[in-house]
Order: C-alpha cells, then sequence, then structure tokens
C-alpha cells in the first residue's frame, strides 16, 4: 500500500529540472540591482513597458459584427503590430483572410480550427501565421472561442466570392478601438500604446 502511495506522489509532483541549467539563479524574493553598461542610453532612450488589467474599464469589448468582440490590448505603430483577444460568442465564421505578416495565437477558451487545416485549438494550443496564409476561421463549440493574439502587418478580408473587402492594419484596429470608446464616452487607454 505505501509502495502505491509513493508511486502516485511520484507521478503527480513536478519533474525534476534538467542536470546543468543554472537558471533561475536566485530564489531572493526581493529585487535585485544589477549591472549595466549602457545604463546611461538607457534611461535616456528606452520606453516603458506596458500593462493593461483583466478589467472592461482597461478595455472594453468592442463588437466585431454580430457574433464576435475584440478586446484591444495593444497598438505599436512603428511596427504595425496590433494585439488583442478576439472572442467568437457561439459557432460562428471570422470571414477568409490573407496575412501580410505573422501572427501569434494562443486560445484560450472553446476551441477553433480553420476550414483549411486538419487540427483544432483548445485551450493552451499555440497558433503560428505567416505572410501570404489565406485561411478562413471557424468555431464549433457552442460556447465559441477566446484567442489571444499578437498580430503583426495587415490583414485582407475577402468575402464569400473570393472578392478582396478591406485591409486591417495596425491603424484599422486603432480606429475600431477608438470609435468604439468615443461612441461610449469611455477614456482612452494610453497603455494599449507602445
Ligand atoms: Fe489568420
Amino acid at each position: 500500500m505505501a509502495t502505491s502511495t509513493a508511486k502516485t506522489a511520484a507521478k503527480t509532483s513536478a519533474p525534476a529540472a534538467p542536470k546543468g541549467i543554472k537558471a533561475p539563479p536566485s530564489t531572493a524574493y526581493k529585487i535585485i540591482d544589477i549591472p549595466e553598461t549602457y545604463k546611461d542610453v538607457i534611461q535616456r532612450y528606452a520606453v516603458p513597458g506596458t500593462f493593461v488589467g483583466a478589467s472592461e474599464k482597461e478595455s472594453p469589448w468592442v463588437p466585431f459584427g454580430n457574433n464576435a468582440a475584440i478586446r484591444h490590448l495593444a497598438f505599436d505603430v512603428r511596427h504595425n503590430i496590433f494585439s488583442n483577444i478576439l472572442w467568437i460568442k457561439s459557432k460562428g465564421v471570422v470571414g477568409t483572410h490573407k496575412h501580410r505578416g505573422t501572427v501569434v495565437m494562443i486560445c484560450l477558451e472553446g476551441s477553433v480550427r480553420y476550414l483549411e487545416y486538419d487540427w483544432v485549438a483548445t485551450p493552451g494550443a499555440f497558433i503560428y501565421e505567416t505572410p501570404g496564409l489565406t485561411h478562413t476561421l471557424v468555431t464549433d463549440d457552442p460556447n465559441g472561442v477566446k484567442l489571444f493574439g499578437w498580430l503583426q502587418g495587415p490583414l485582407e478580408w475577402y468575402d464569400d466570392k473570393g472578392n478582396f473587402v478591406e485591409t486591417s492594419d495596425v491603424w484599422w484596429f486603432m480606429n475600431h478601438y477608438e470609435s468604439y470608446c468615443r461612441e461610449h464616452n469611455i477614456p482612452l487607454n494610453k497603455q494599449l500604446y507602445l
């Protein structure tokens, strides 16, 4: 019996760290001052990072068609990068689009797939999309999907006959966020602008 319990404990505990790896070098729970050769230029030119909290006060869900919404998280106009959470609220489609840049996505809730591929993304799944890819995003989940995305470069949208409709780039996403905020008297959150 004792052996069986020990076996169960071994299975559920975290695996040991691989040998030969030195990081993390400390478990000290405190801020450490570290050496920095370029402190002067960093102080003069570095830009701060950002933080957007989980509350809708910090960034609201902005409708995207009838069955979806986007929670904008970041806009970087220097690199045409935009980040957000796409929420498709029930079984549905987000139209066919072509990428002119790269996209990193993580499925947070529900499930999602593309008609063109044979995989289904569920929570924790990682998706990477590259320039030139064209695909049609669908969720077959009755509860839809929430997808975190870090997108670089424009997306081109096409109708069901293959006709080009519109381009979405950082300016499109910024306008989507700001138009909604203006209409609803929501102050713009400066933390979204990198
Ligand atoms: Fe895509």
